[in-house]
């Protein structure tokens, strides 16, 4: 339980934890919040973090660990080969997850990466339900496509549809259809869809999606980074699945796949991440890469203390109550915004709360990337760094005209177990004066665009001198406050 009904009659979260380990934080006034901007090229991945009140930018290595994490990493096991800590993660994956065959990646993308590279060949197609940046961007490397095929109510913004990331099964026989069985080296599901707001996928569509795939010899992929909140939401919201542990739940989820694999960044509340696989011949194809890529198969990338940590983390993704955390404050912030007009991703995914800029700066035309400059203003308001997930998360097409997002979001993640829920109020609270501001805010445009996942590292500018203005109309209406 990590909400409790309060005597006023409110129900509210309740945070199931207590805070040990401390880090000042400075908020700095508008003025130098408008100038750290500007020398960041408006985008918030260049600002440092000294500059930065609140970090909703993500949810990725960055959640609080747990003093029995900590205590883990004291006492790791140092080697190049051979490590007892990598031993205990192993058999920890095994447990947990319930594959047989396990081999470690320093991080998600470097998982994906040796996929890709075990698996896909030129011409190949990849469905899933929604892409996400790097993989997307490893796979079509080796000359595969993605091909998305999300059921259409995944991307109405605000619905009462329980799992948007359910993939269309129409959709998937028609692609199978289209390309051919041997041309489709697996079906990708991604749990806690990132890039449409971190939504879930149902376990009824796991399981339809696998009697498609296994009647035609097509392996099932899981991208499990997210699938935390996703277990949180299985249990809250499908029914028949009330009343199973989320160890149960997570072995059932488990089970209908072929290849999984994690960002430990995300799940474990650590850093690192692994791939499991069913079969022996599997771990035979893939396992020449790790030392190649990574690092040798006893660590792959990873140091022993993050490995410490993953093993206790896993287990702690098996606590409801713990695991409860982050889809309960990020509901609380949704709502909050919905209760005030501002247009939000519904019903509450995981990972955060998300935006929706198209509605909030309708205002801005789509190539003035209107998420990144609700952002860039949001970061003045507050001090707050949130991520952008719309058209400049979108890589040019292969005739380098630029490609429109299916949503413009203005992703406010929450780390789990870092923020209090007044700072949470804070940041509604700035949305909120923000909302009211919204006729101030106008485009952006790139003045140094690179080839690859642009939103990284380019750097862009106001169209006008909007971000003066929101800064001046912020002093104004707040002339004593930070
Ligand atoms: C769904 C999903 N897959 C893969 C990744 C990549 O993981 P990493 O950041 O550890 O490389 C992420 C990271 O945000 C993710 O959300």
């Amino acid at each position: 339980m990590s909400t409790i009904k309060f005597y006023s009659g409110e129900t509210m979260p309740l945070e199931m934890h207590r805070v040990r380990v401390v880090q000042k934080l400075q908020l700095l006034p508008v003025e130098e919040r408008l100038r750290t901007l500007r020398g960041a090229g408006s985008n918030l991945y260049l600002i440092p973090n000294r500059a930065i009140y609140m970090d909703m930018l993500t949810d990725s290595g960055v959640n609080a660990m747990s003093d029995d994490q900590v205590a883990a990493m004291m006492n790791a096991d140092d080697a190049y080969a051979g490590s007892e800590t990598y031993y205990k993660l192993e058999a920890k994956c095994r447990e947990v997850f319930g594959f047989d065959y396990f081999l470690p990646a320093h991080q998600g993308r470097a998982a994906e990466n040796l996929i890709a590279t075990t698996w896909i060949k030129p011409g190949h197609i990849i469905p899933m339900n929604y892409h996400f940046t790097t993989t997307r961007a490893h796979f079509t490397l080796k000359g595969g496509r993605v091909v998305e095929i999300l059921k259409d109510d995944g991307l109405i913004v605000n619905s009462d549809e329980p799992f948007k990331g359910d993939i269309d099964l129409d959709k998937l026989r028609a692609v199978i259809a289209e390309h051919g069985a041997e041309n489709i080296p697996f079906v990708r599901i991604e749990a806690g869809t990132n890039l449409i707001g971190g939504q879930p996928v149902s376990l009824a569509n796991i399981i339809a999606v696998e009697e498609i795939c296994r009647s035609l010899g097509i392996k099932m992929l899981m991208d499990a980074s997210l699938l935390q909140d996703n277990l949180y939401f299985i249990k809250q919201r499908e029914p028949g699945c009330q009343d199973k542990s989320i160890r149960e739940l997570m072995l059932e989820v488990c089970s209908h796949f072929d290849i999984f694999y994690f960002s430990a960044r995300k799940l474990g509340f650590a850093r690192g991440g692994g791939i499991c696989l069913r079969t022996k011949e599997m771990w035979d194809d893939m396992k020449e890469f790790v030392p190649l890529y990574e690092g040798f198969l006893t660590y792959g990338g990873m140091s022993i203390r993050e490995m410490a940590a993953i093993t206790v983390g896993l287990d702690e993704t098996l606590d409801e109550e713990i695991i409860a955390q982050g889809p309960t404050f990020i509901t609380y912030m949704v709502e909050e915004l919905h209760k005030r007009g501002i247009p939000v991703v519904r019903p509450a995914g995981g990972l955060g709360c998300h935006v929706d800029a198209g509605a909030f700066v309708p205002q801005i035309p789509g190539l003035q990337y209107p998420a990144a400059a609700l952002c860039a203003a949001y970061y003045l308001a507050g001090g707050i760094r949130t991520m952008e997930r719309g058209t400049l998360s979108e890589e040019r097409d292969e005739n380098g005209n630029e490609v429109i997002a299916h949503m413009e979001l203005m992703r406010c993640a929450m780390p789990r177990r870092v923020f209090t829920l007044s700072q949470v109020n804070y940041a509604i609270d700035r949305l909120a004066w923000l909302w009211d501001n919204r006729h101030l805010i106008e485009g952006l445009r790139f003045v140094e665009e690179p080839n690859t996942l642009r939103f990284f590292v380019g750097r862009l500018e106001p169209v006008s001198d909007w971000q003066e203005k929101l800064a001046a109309a912020f002093r104004r209406d707040f002339p004593d406050s930070l």
